[in-house]
């Protein structure tokens, strides 16, 4: 499965810390992605905008506060396996003045579920991926949400890019050796098994992200601290110059690293799932 080596929820503070910050960054970076695929649900649901809404893995509350955002009236459940997840995205809560409308709850997805429905929306970014049984998740979201509601499943094709294929450095092409050794296919752990779990397939849709230079200064933080995750399971899948330059990419405060280059993009393509509860 794509990302696994990456996405183990133990308990390593550290670790989850940074997800915690990498996920952040990914909410700032990508809010035109966020507002985009909020305003297309908001369309599909017309004139029944959604009032319960479950966020399933939900991070630090990336989908949990674009929702609230475009739909004022509905409450959320954040639901995720990490409790220091869901402490981050409570102290958010509170920041955006929706901490009434937001409830955490701690559970692992692929076990047993607490009592979460009838919800009019399931939300799954990112998530869906980690699931080990999907028939079993979608059974369950099948049950939570009321006849006519909707499922969004949201997944990144790729791990985004952000180098230009010459850096510069002796190195050419380096990202996408970096790729190829992370051997990611396109993280589509859900859509095949929508229609045997009963859901109606409503649409699909692709949003690609293209983002350049001049770039915010949390673009150039996301992309090292994305880099830096692959960079930690990257040892002797890339030879030592591979190794060295990106290295100076990530840790360098020179006019190479990525906080300071002025040749950086954020590149990626997310492709979306509606499905509907008939
Ligand atoms: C890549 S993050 C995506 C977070 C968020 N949905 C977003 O788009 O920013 C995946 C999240 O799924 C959670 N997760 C992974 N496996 C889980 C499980 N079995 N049950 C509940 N949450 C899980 C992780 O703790 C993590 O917060």
């Amino acid at each position: 499965m794509k990302h696994q080596h990456e996405h183990h929820h133990s308990a390593n503070a550290a670790d989850e810390a940074a997800m915690a910050e990498l996920l952040d960054l990914d909410a700032e970076v990508l809010h035109a992605y966020l507002s985009d695929v909020t305003a297309w649900l908001k369309e599909m649901t017309g004139d029944r905008p959604p009032r319960r809404i479950l966020d399933l893995g939900s991070g630090t509350g990336t989908g949990t506060f674009a929702l609230l955002k475009r739909f004022e009236r509905a409450d959320a459940t954040a639901l995720d396996i990490s409790p220091h997840m869901l402490r981050h995205l409570g102290h958010k809560a509170r920041d955006l003045g929706v901490a009434g409308r937001v409830r955490a709850v701690q559970a692992d997805l692929g076990v047993a579920w607490p009592s979460l429905g009838p919800v009019d929306l399931v939300w799954a970014a990112s998530s869906m991926h980690h699931m080990a049984d999907p028939p079993h998740v979608l059974a369950e979201v099948f049950k939570a949400l009321r006849p006519g509601g909707l499922l969004v499943v949201s997944e990144m094709d790729s791990f985004p890019r952000f180098l230009p294929d010459d850096l510069g450095l002796g190195r050419p092409g380096l990202e996408a050796r970096v790729h190829a050794a992370r051997d990611g296919g396109p993280a589509d752990a859900a859509s095949a098994h929508l229609s045997p779990a009963g859901f109606t397939l409503e649409a699909k849709r692709s949003f690609v992200i293209d983002l350049r230079d001049p770039l915010p200064a949390a673009a150039r933080r996301y992309a090292q601290v994305s880099l830096r995750r692959v960079r930690a399971h990257l040892d002797g899948l890339l030879d030592a110059g591979d190794l060295a330059t990106l290295d100076t990419l990530i840790d360098g405060d020179g006019p190479d690293g990525v906080l300071r280059r002025d040749d950086l993009a954020v590149r990626s393509t997310r492709t979306v799932w509606v499905a509907r509860r008939p």
